[in-house]
């Protein structure tokens, strides 16, 4: 068998603590792992692509064997130019899956041979998203425990105005 690659597709507006944990895991399964931050999706993100790819990049080892790649237009297209065949998305809670299980069924019905594999995340993450990452921030709360460092600075000159 040869290399086994997987994707972790996601917005990763901002890269959280939840999002690294799941990584760390992939990578125990699997000889190589691509994280492909999604260009755009319908949501505006407050980071930019680069950004989002930096802050990944620099909140992990560098002797892991992860890519931090852009992904522009369909997951299952990117999938197949890439050759790879499986999908790592992080599963929190119940709520999570009725999205997730539309998408690995329409990433099935794009690429047949495609494989969405759940990974669950440490349970401490399990009530962390981006989105309230970025409320609590902007509302003042302290964040700096969900998110790694870079992020926690970069939230921090975003929503603290003169410092
Ligand atoms: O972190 P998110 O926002 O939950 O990630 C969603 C993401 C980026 C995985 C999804 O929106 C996606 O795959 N976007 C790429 C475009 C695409 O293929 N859309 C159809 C998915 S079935």
């Amino acid at each position: 068998m040869g290399m086994r690659r997987a994707l972790y597709p996601g917005s990763f507006d901002p890269v959280t603590n939840g999002h690294i944990d799941v990584i760390y895991r992939a990578i125990e399964l699997f000889d190589e792992l691509i994280v492909a931050i999604a260009e755009n999706d319908s949501k505006t993100p407050l980071f930019s692509t680069e950004e989002r790819v930096e802050s990944v990049r620099k909140s992990l080892r560098n002797d892991i064997p992860v890519q931090v790649l852009i992904l522009d237009g369909l997951l299952a297209d990117f999938a197949k130019k890439n050759q790879i065949n499986v999908v790592i998305r992080g599963l929190r809670a119940v709520s999570d899956f009725e999205f997730e299980f539309q998408m690995a069924l329409m990433n099935r019905h794009l690429h047949p041979q495609l494989e969405t594999v759940f990974l669950t995340p440490q349970e401490d993450y399990t009530y962390l998203s981006s989105r309230l990452v970025k409320e609590v921030a902007r509302l003042g709360g302290d964040i700096s425990k969900f998110v790694p460092p870079a992020v926690a600075t970069k939230l921090k000159k975003i929503y603290t105005p003169c410092l």
